[in-house]
């Protein structure tokens, strides 16, 4: 029998996650100590209610809600409660003292990012976080190492497990969205406050982290242009399905160059439609995927489950096992560079294809007048459906026109609705929807 040298893992946090990491470092210690050449000794759980009923039966000895004396001593500091304060707090202080920390917590990493790397390198301290993005898939990783020699072109990322479910239902089911968040709350699929992921809060924390790792720049969550799916409606879900595209959240990270031929990225959450011969109109339910286009290893995507406490667990205990080798070899822990620096463009400078749904006059001239506002503002018409015309109540005969374009810069198209809005034959345009991944 090998004896091993014990490593000291503190546990903040033993909810979802934070239960199934203890509850593998308890039963499988044995196998882990082989990988590693190193025991991984669970020295303590920091919650904030050391009684409260929990999902896995550990020893209550544990538990203890004394953060600061757990992280004192501790080699390995595995934050999982959550949320800003204190975790940033505690995470600074356990790599001011030396530990290695790996965190799942998107949330602090959007925040702070580059305050806890500053910190982690001050100390030669190693900062892990594999599961802060698509919980079970190794996406970090793969963009921080295995990609680290190729050029990130592209991310389109499925990031966001409560609205793809939504979104998927609507897509296979019908119905409004707002009866299916509420289908999806009572089979506790979605939280009783819904913001986070539907106005897509959460995908942009995900975007902001994937986009500083791709283009090796720091990327703020303030600065992701984001838009929710609480606009999303049934009629724009049947008119996508019509066309052969399926409705997504996306997480969109791009190499961008402006009009003034500047380089740099675009970083953006929104509900936009992607074909369905597309890999991602193939991801369902809560189900995760990010798809990566890079210059020499094209395309590629990493599929699986971005959410659960056991699946989560494996993201975390893989960055456990990782660090905890190099803590015993020695050597530099992964590297992160972002010496790239580049800009974070604004909307207006991306181009993409849209699909353009208008409420028109049924009247000579109409196509006519309505091609002229698209041509006016150089941007290129590709489909035209017209739908049966129908008489309203007060006897005007409207057409419904679904306008698909070509590439075409977002400020270009927000010029030609602007002006398609206060056109003489357009009695409303009914909804504006990005189509990615062409
Ligand atoms: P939970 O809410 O289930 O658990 C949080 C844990 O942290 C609880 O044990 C709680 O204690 C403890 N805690 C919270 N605040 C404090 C505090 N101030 N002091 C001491 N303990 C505290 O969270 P999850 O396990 O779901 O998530 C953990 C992290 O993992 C988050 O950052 C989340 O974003 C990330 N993540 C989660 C995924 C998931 O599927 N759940 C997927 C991917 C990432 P108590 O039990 O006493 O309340
Ligand atoms: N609320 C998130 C989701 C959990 O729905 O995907 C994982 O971060």
């Amino acid at each position: 029998m090998i004896s091993y040298r014990s490593l000291r893992v503190a546990l903040l946090g033993g909810g979802s996650v934070g239960a199934q990491v203890a509850r593998a470092l308890l039963e499988d210690g044995d196998e882990l100590s082989q990988r590693v050449g190193a025991r991984l000794e669970l020295v303590g759980i920091a919650v904030r209610d050391v009684d409260a009923p929990r999902s896995v039966d550990l020893p209550r000895e544990l538990f203890t809600t004394d953060v600061d004396r757990l992280i004192l001593g501790a080699d390995v500091v595995v934050e999982l409660m959550g949320g800003i304060e204190p975790a940033r707090t505690h995470v600074l202080k356990a790599l001011a003292s030396g530990a290695d920390v790996v965190t799942g917590n998107k949330a602090l990493l959007a925040t702070h990012g580059p305050e806890l790397f500053a910190a982690a390198e001050q100390v030669g301290a190693q900062l892990y976080y594999e599961a802060a993005v698509g919980g079970a898939i190794p996406i970090i990783r793969p963009l921080r190492e295995s990609l680290a020699g190729d050029r990130i072109v592209r991310i389109l990322g499925i990031v966001n497990g409560t609205t793809n479910y939504i979104l998927d239902r609507m897509d296979t089911e019908g119905g409004a969205l707002e009866d299916v968040l509420a289908d999806a709350q009572r089979l506790g699929l979605a939280e009783a406050d819904p913001t986070a992921d539907v106005d897509g809060y959460d995908a942009a924390q995900k975007a902001a982290i994937l986009a500083s790792l791709a283009f090796h720049t720091d990327v703020p969550v303030e600065a992701v242009h984001r838009e929710g799916m609480r606009t999303v409606t049934a009629a724009q879900i049947a008119s996508a399905a019509r066309s052969g595209h399926v409705v997504k959240l996306l997480a969109i990270c791009e190499r961008l160059t402006d009009d003034d031929g500047r380089d740099g990225v675009s970083v953006r959450v929104y509900p936009a439609m992607v074909s369905r011969t597309h890999p991602l109109a193939a991801v369902h339910g809560a189900n995760n995927a990010v798809f990566v286009e890079a210059e020499a290893a094209g395309s590629l995507m990493f599929y699986g489950a971005g959410a659960g406490g056991v699946e989560t667990s494996s993201a975390v205990l893989g960055d456990l096992v990782s660090l905890a080798r190099r803590h015993v070899v020695g050597g530099p822990g992964l590297a992160e560079s972002k010496h790239a620096d580049l800009p974070v463009l604004d909307i207006g400078q991306v181009t993409t294809r849209y699909a353009v749904t208008l409420e028109v006059k049924d009247e000579p001239g109409v196509l006519a007048g309505i091609a002229g506002v698209f041509a006016q503002h150089g941007v290129s018409v590709e489909t035209l459906q017209q739908s049966v015309v129908t008489t309203s109540s007060a006897g005007l005969a409207t057409a419904v026109l679904v306008i698909g374009t070509h590439a075409a810069r977002e400020s270009a198209l927000a010029a030609t609705v602007a002006d398609l809005e206060a056109h003489r034959v357009v009695v409303g345009v009914a909804s504006v929807l990005r189509v990615e991944g062409a």
